[in-house]
């Protein structure tokens, strides 16, 4: 097993966690804090020789300066205890300035109070009788045995201290939920990326193989009146003119799935309508809504719906479907349900969980409840600003 941080080794067993380098990672890390101290008491020290108002304003003139420097000092100790590269965060300057100001006033001498007791304890311990040797017997023999036995102990809690302390300053310069942001915004580009390229797909097949298509069927129309009725040549004239027409029909099928126009001019209660009125099995729409939403909220609520009803027709054999929507207390929920054999499992495609990642990247849920034997359920609710 590969541990990332000091924090995570210490949940190891404790033969593999004493035999690591974690302990000693971690002593280096909390004896390094010996720099940043004897920084700020050179500076003190100095400061004592200059004349009071004097030497204040230049003690902070000098730590001002240093705070750069501890900061940079800060994240590169900070690989001895944390092995997980810090992630690119607001504020990043200002952050590392806080922890370097906490190392100057308060952090360096904790941390050479914790390695000077845990690190050594153990050894004066040991070392006790050979230092005094008119030291009392019982002592004399219990006090390496103390120090031997502490041994492991004192492994057990620089780790933990470093460990702590390495959490605490990878919490300060990148907290959590900027990360999440940052992960956040990259998958919404990346899906904002997805929308122009889906629409760059579908002007491509709207003006270049749909118009070849039209003109293709228009030419075979027009072969097909020049040619005898009833000819060998006019029957198979004819069949090519009503493959083409399925093609063209297939084609703007196939080009509605990956862009709906009717989406972007009239908004999501028509696409609805239209996604409905094309579902082989029956669908009774009830959608109302306070007019246009945000347009990444129509078109991931379109794709629920579309592929809700993709798969209804495709699975559940029902005989009927319903979808709703409404906007409550500024949150879209749409729900669609039909009357089929139900038993839907998300693990079972890619569809149900692609709406799920979808929904997750403008803050949205998508819910189930397909138990077998039906009916099935599938709701989802996003936030709108609307
Ligand atoms: N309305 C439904 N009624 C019954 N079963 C369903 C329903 N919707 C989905 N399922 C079941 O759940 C499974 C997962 O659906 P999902 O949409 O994730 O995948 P898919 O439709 O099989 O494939 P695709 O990746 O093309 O969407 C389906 O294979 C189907 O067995
Ligand atoms: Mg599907």
């Amino acid at each position: 097993m590969f541990d990332r941080t000091a924090l995570e080794a210490l949940t190891r067993r404790p033969l593999p966690f004493l035999r690591s380098a974690w302990p000693w990672r971690c002593a280096a890390y909390l004896v390094a804090s010996l720099l940043p101290g004897a920084a700020v008491l050179a500076v003190a020290v100095a400061m004592t020789d200059v004349p009071s108002p004097f030497g204040l304003v230049l003690a902070l003139v000098v730590l001002a300066l240093s705070i750069p420097l501890v900061a940079w000092f800060e994240r590169v100790r900070l690989r001895l205890v944390d092995a997980v590269p810090l992630p690119r965060t607001p504020h990043r300057r200002l952050r590392e300035a806080g922890v370097a100001v906490m190392t100057v006033f308060a952090l360096w001498w904790i941390d050479l109070l914790m390695a000077g007791f845990t690190i050594l304890g153990p050894p004066l311990l040991i070392l006790a009788p050979f230092v005094q040797p008119d030291i009392v017997p019982e002592v004399g023999v219990a006090s390496p045995v103390a120090g031997v036995l502490l041994l492991p102990v004192a492994a057990y809690t620089v780790t933990a201290w470093g460990g702590a302390r390495g959490a605490m300053v990878r919490a300060l310069l990148a907290p959590q939920g900027s990360e999440l942001g940052e992960v956040l915004r990259s998958r919404a580009r990346l899906v904002d990326a997805f929308e122009m390229e889906r629409r760059r797909i579908e002007r491509d097949l709207h003006d270049g193989a749909q118009q070849r298509l039209v003109s293709l069927s228009m030419t075979l129309g027009l072969a097909g009146l020049d040619l005898p009725v009833g000819s060998e040549a006019g029957r198979l004239v004819a069949l090519a003119h009503d493959e083409a027409k399925r093609a063209l029909a297939e084609l703007r099928e196939l080009i509605r799935g990956v862009h709906s126009q009717v989406l972007t001019d009239r908004g999501l209660g028509a696409a609805v309508h239209d996604v409905a009125g094309r579902s082989p099995v029956p669908v009774d729409v009830d959608v109302d809504l306070p007019g246009r939403l945000p347009a990444p909220v129509e078109v991931t609520a379109y794709y629920v719906v579309s592929e809700a009803l993709t798969n209804l027709a495709k699975h559940s054999g029902a005989a009927r479907a319903a979808v709703t929507g409404r906007v409550t207390r500024g949150t879209l929920v749409v729900e669609v349900r039909d009357d089929g054999a139900g038993g839907a499992d998300p693990a079972k495609g890619t569809g149900l969980t692609g709406l799920a990642d979808r929904l997750s990247v403008v803050g949205g849920r998508l819910s189930l409840s397909s138990p077998v034997g039906g009916p099935t359920l599938v709701r989802m609710e996003i936030p709108c600003a609307s």
